[in-house]
């Protein structure tokens, strides 16, 4: 096979597609798409979730004020929801033009939403500033699962979660295929 060369615009960071959860100042919500979501860990046996905000979002200056927010992910049903919190800004006021509902959620101080199926719970412990982003590594406080939805004792099946796959542009995944040791058998 060759390849060619197509440009470092090109690189492939193809992740599933995360509304953030935070609270405004005056204790309205604010909800915004972030997708650069990752995972890395500390000297224990927690992982850090990885996150990074661009430029000057109302989702970044509210993380920098209450170190708390959720991480929802967005299932297929969740895409005209996700479009509208991603092509505005809580800085022009509380995002109400679609009917959404939320809720506190129970391990940090930030606003989770009904509608999505794995909600994750953090904290920012630090937080590395590179140009126009700002990336934080979080302490995960709790991870809610609709509890209509089996966990295996690898992990959760995504085909259940049915995700939003962002890389630029919307996607969905295809089947399971299996875990780690179903294919090598040395
Ligand atoms: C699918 C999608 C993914 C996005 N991912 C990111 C991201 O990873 N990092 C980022 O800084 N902005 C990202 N954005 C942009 C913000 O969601 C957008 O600037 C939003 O209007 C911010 O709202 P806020 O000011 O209420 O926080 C993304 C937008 C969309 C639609």
């Amino acid at each position: 096979m060759k390849r060619r060369n197509i440009g470092c615009r090109h690189a492939m960071p193809v992740q599933p597609t995360y509304i953030i959860g935070t609270y405004n100042e005056d204790g309205t919500p604010d909800f915004a798409p972030i997708t650069w979501v990752s995972q890395t860990y500390r000297d224990d046996e927690e992982p850090l979730l990885v996150i990074s905000m661009w430029g000057t979002k109302k989702t970044k200056q509210n993380v920098h004020r209450t170190k708390q927010f959720t991480v929802n992910l967005v299932s297929r049903d969740m895409l005209e929801l996700v479009d509208y919190f991603g092509s505005t800004s809580g800085k022009n006021g509380p995002k109400t033009a679609l009917l959404y509902s939320f809720s506190c959620a129970p391990f940090v101080c930030a606003p989770a939403l009904d509608q999505s199926r794995w909600v994750c719970e953090c904290e920012v412990l630090q937080y590395v500033t590179t140009g126009k982003s700002d990336t934080f590594f979080c302490k995960v406080h709790n991870v809610q699962l609709d509890e209509r939805l089996e966990v295996a004792e690898w992990g959760v099946d995504l085909t259940q979660l049915d995700p939003v796959v962002y890389s630029g542009h919307y996607q969905s995944i295809g089947e399971y295929l299996g875990t780690i040791g179903d294919f090598y058998h040395p």
